[in-house]
């Protein structure tokens, strides 16, 4: 069977939008009608008028969908969990919420916020103590708005995205359980990270700035801080793809972040900063057999359950704030 020309057949004569982040396989990708970085794709997925939005993504995108549109039916071809995202449940977060306040920060005195890669249930509990989400391009922003509250902010699941915007705008970060004093910091992170973006160190962007001294090193926020601080520029998917984008040919880049956006980059100057392929296992699950299924299942009325997005009502109505907070900034 020829996916591609069925996936594009079921496209055309049902009411569905596909959507894809830049993560992807290439053929996945080529297919879509809206991609972008996750802020990008909760809002255009939001605004669109379709029955059915189908994502190829991981778990948290899809499950953003539902939370900003409860009336559509959000169907995921592989519902695959990001790594970070799996790091942080209810529990944890209530157990380091403990942790800071008896390092003597009670919880009138804290302002969560929470990275998109959580589970909706994770942003249901932000949303209740008054916080809200961010994303990768929205942090700085998002970060500024919830200082103005006079609070600490407590920062999940991501470590280093916590720790590279704290540093960004001249704060105090800590981890919890890293044995430094909670109290002096502003920003309070909790020690998750993406094991993806761990692969990339301060000794690879050396190794590129000896090799081509006029390199340019473009990297993603969930990257260490050293190797963040080591960068030539630090964005979202969206803000890497647009800066690489503007270089003129000649112009080297050796880029941070997950192999098939930096592979789709080809035909600018780019390098992979890693001897090891940068692969997001769980992005990568979804094939294109997977979206005609799920496409297929629409059109003969027989949706498989198992890719269907469901939220809990009351984790709807919390996580719905949390990321409408983020949305009205
Ligand atoms: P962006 O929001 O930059 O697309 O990042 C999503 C992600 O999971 C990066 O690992
Ligand atoms: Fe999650 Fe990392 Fe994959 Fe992004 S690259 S989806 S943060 S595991």
């Amino acid at each position: 069977m020829n996916f591609k020309e069925e996936i594009n057949r079921l496209k055309k004569e049902l009411d569905v939008t596909l959507v894809a982040h830049f993560y992807q396989r290439d053929e996945v990708f080529e297919l879509a009608d809206i991609t972008g970085d996750s802020l990008e794709l909760a809002k255009k997925a939001k605004e669109t008028n379709s029955k059915y939005i189908v994502f190829c993504g991981v778990g948290f995108m899809g499950e953003s969908v539902k939370v900003l549109s409860p009336e559509k039916t959000v169907l995921m071809p592989k519902i695959a969990c990001c790594a970070m995202a799996r790091m942080i449940d209810e529990g944890y977060y209530e157990q380091n919420l403990k942790i800071i306040n008896e390092a003597g920060i009670p919880n009138e005195n804290i302002l969560p916020i929470t990275y998109i890669n959580s589970s909706a249930a994770v942003k249901a509990k932000v949303g209740e103590m008054g916080g809200m989400v961010c994303t990768s391009s929205n942090a700085y922003k998002i970060i500024e708005k919830g200082l103005e509250s006079g609070k600490k902010i407590f920062f999940v699941p991501d470590r280093c995205l916590g720790q590279n915007f704290a540093k960004q705008m001249n704060l105090k970060s800590s981890v919890v359980g890293d044995g430094t004093n909670l109290k002096e910091a502003d920003i309070i992170c909790y020690n998750g990270f993406c094991s993806v973006h761990q692969l990339f160190t301060p000794d690879d962007v050396e190794f590129y700035r000896e090799k081509y001294p006029d390199i340019l090193v473009a990297v993603h926020p969930e990257c260490d801080p050293s190797v963040c601080d080591a960068a030539d520029f630090v964005g979202s998917t969206s803000q890497l793809i647009n800066y690489i984008k503007e270089l003129p040919i000649e112009q080297k880049v050796v880029v941070g972040t997950e192999f098939n956006m930096v592979n789709r980059l080809r035909d600018k100057n780019t390098y992979i900063l890693s001897s090891t392929k940068p692969e997001c296992p769980t992005m990568n699950e979804t094939t294109l057999e997977d979206v005609y299924k799920t496409l297929k299942s629409i059109e003969d009325n027989n949706i498989n359950e198992e890719t269907l997005i469901k939220v809990d009502d009351n984790v709807i109505k919390w996580a719905k704030v949390a990321l409408k907070r983020m949305l009205e900034i």
